[in-house]
C-alpha cells in the first residue's frame, strides 16, 4: 500500500514542490487547506491534480485531529506558517498562534489520534513520523558562522521567536512521549514559485518589468544583509530524507554559501543585460526594525547522514528567476496583484 503523507501549507511554495517531489516517490499526498473560499485552493486543484485535499486550519485543534483521522498520514509535513517576516511584527500574535502554536496544536492531533499517553514510548514502529519547517531566522543575531545544529538562538522578529518556540517544542516531545518528530533548519530557498513578497522574487520580477518596459525602478530595502539562498527543489527533498532516517534529528539545510542582497541584484539585472545601478532605489521604509545581517549555513551533517547536497547554484538560481518572470509576464497580466505562482 502507498505511504500516507499529509502536508500543511499545501499552498506556498514548499508545499508544492514536496507534493510533487513525495508524488514521484509513489506517495498517497494529502494537504491541508484553509477558508471558506482560498483562492489559492485552485492553484494546488490546477497544478497538484494528484493531492487530495483535506480541511483543517492551524489555529484550530479540533479540524487537525479530524485531518489526522481521516486521513491516517504515515508522514506530517508541517510547513503552514505566517512565514513573511516583516508581517510578524505587524501581526505579531497571529504569528505567535500560527507559526508558534500551530506546532503544538498539529503535535497534539498526532500525539491524541495515535493514542500515545504522557508515558515515553521506546517503540518507533509504525508512529507516524513528523517534519517541523524551523528556520535559519532563530539564529538572528547570529553567535557564530557558518550555523551548524549547536549554534544557540538568537531571534531577531515575532516570527523568529514563534519558529524558535515550535523547534523547541518538536525536540520536547521527542524526548518526552519518544515521537519520531524533527526539524529542519532550512536556511532562504527560493524559486519561480516563490511569494511575490520575498526579496529573491521582488528582485526577479522587478528586472522582468524593468526588461519587457512595464516599470523604471525597482524599490529595495537593506542591501547588506547577506543571505545563504537555496533552490526550493533540493530543500524539499531534504525534508523527505530526514523522515527515512533511522533515528529523529534535527539538520541544518543550506548551501554553505552567503551573498549580500547586493550581490543579488547584481546577478539578476546582469542576467538580463542591465546595469542594476541604473535603476534600483534605495527605501529607508522597507527596512527592518532588527535585521538579521549574515545567514551562512553549515549543513555538513546533513551531507554525512542523509547523503544531500544541494544540486543547483546561486547564479542558477537567479538566472532561474528571471527566466521565469521574463516568460510569465511576456504573456500575461502581472500576477503580482494575485498569485505568485508561474
Ligand atoms: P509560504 O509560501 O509562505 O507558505 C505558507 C503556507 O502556510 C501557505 O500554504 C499558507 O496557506 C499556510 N498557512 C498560513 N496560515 C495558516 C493556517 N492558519 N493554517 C494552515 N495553514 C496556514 O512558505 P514557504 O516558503 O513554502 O515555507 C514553508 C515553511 O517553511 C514555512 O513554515 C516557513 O516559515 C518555513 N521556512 C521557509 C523558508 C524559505 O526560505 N522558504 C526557510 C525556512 C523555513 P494559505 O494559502 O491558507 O494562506
Ligand atoms: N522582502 C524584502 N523586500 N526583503 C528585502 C528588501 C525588500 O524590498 N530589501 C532588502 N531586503 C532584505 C531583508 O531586509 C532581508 O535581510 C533579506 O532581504 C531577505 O528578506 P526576505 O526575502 O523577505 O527573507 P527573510 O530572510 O526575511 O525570510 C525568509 O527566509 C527565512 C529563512 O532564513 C522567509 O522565507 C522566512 O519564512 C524563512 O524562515
Amino acid at each position: 500500500m502507498a505511504r500516507r503523507a499529509l502536508i500543511t501549507g499545501i499552498t506556498g511554495q514548499d508545499g508544492s514542490y514536496l507534493a510533487e517531489h513525495l508524488l514521484a516517490q509513489g506517495y498517497e499526498v494529502w494537504g491541508l487547506v484553509r477558508g471558506q473560499a482560498n483562492p489559492r485552493v485552485s492553484n494546488v486543484r490546477e497544478l497538484l491534480r494528484d493531492v487530495r485535499l483535506v480541511r483543517g486550519d492551524l489555529l484550530d485543534q479540533g479540524s487537525l485531529i479530524s485531518a489526522v483521522e481521516k486521513v491516517h498520514p504515515d508522514e506530517v509535513y508541517n510547513l503552514g506558517a505566517i512565514s513573511f517576516v516583516p508581517m510578524s511584527w505587524e501581526q505579531a500574535e497571529l504569528t505567535a498562534e500560527v507559526t508558534g502554536m500551530g506546532v503544538l496544536r498539529m503535535l497534539e492531533a498526532i500525539r491524541v489520534c495515535s493514542g500515545i499517553s504522557s508515558s515515553r514510548t521506546a517503540d518507533r514502529s509504525g508512529q507516524i513520523r513528523f517534519y517541523q519547517a524551523s528556520s535559519s531566522e532563530m539564529f538572528g543575531q547570529v553567535r557564530e558562522t557558518p550555523q551548524n545544529e549547536r549554534t544557540p538562538f538568537h531571534p531577531r522578529s515575532p516570527y523568529g521567536v514563534a519558529k524558535a518556540y515550535g523547534h523547541f517544542l518538536t525536540q520536547n516531545y521527542r524526548e518526552s512521549y519518544g515521537m519520531f518528530a524533527v526539524s529542519g533548519i532550512l536556511f532562504n530557498h527560493e524559486s519561480p514559485r516563490r511569494g511575490a513578497e520575498f526579496v529573491t522574487r521582488k528582485v526577479s520580477l522587478g528586472v522582468a518589468r524593468i526588461r519587457l518596459g512595464l516599470a523604471g525602478e525597482l524599490r529595495l530595502g537593506n542591501l547588506e544583509a547577506r543571505r545563504d539562498w537555496g533552490y526550493a527543489g533540493d530543500y524539499v527533498r531534504a525534508m523527505h530524507l530526514m523522515l527515512q532516517a533511522d533515528a529523529p534529528e534535527d539538520y541544518v539545510i543550506g548551501t554553505g554559501r552567503t551573498h549580500s542582497v547586493r550581490e543579488l541584484v547584481e546577478a539578476a539585472f546582469t542576467a538580463a543585460g542591465l546595469n542594476w545601478e541604473d535603476y534600483v532605489v534605495a527605501d529607508q521604509s522597507l527596512h527592518r526594525p532588527a535585521e538579521v545581517d549574515l545567514l551562512c549555513a553549515d549543513p555538513k551533517k546533513a551531507r554525512a547522514n542523509l547523503g544531500w547536497d544541494p544540486g543547483v547554484s546561486f547564479e542558477e538560481l537567479v538566472a532561474m528567476m528571471v527566466e521565469a518572470d521574463t516568460r510569465l509576464l511576456a504573456a500575461g497580466p502581472d500576477p503580482a496583484q494575485a498569485t505568485s505562482w508561474p
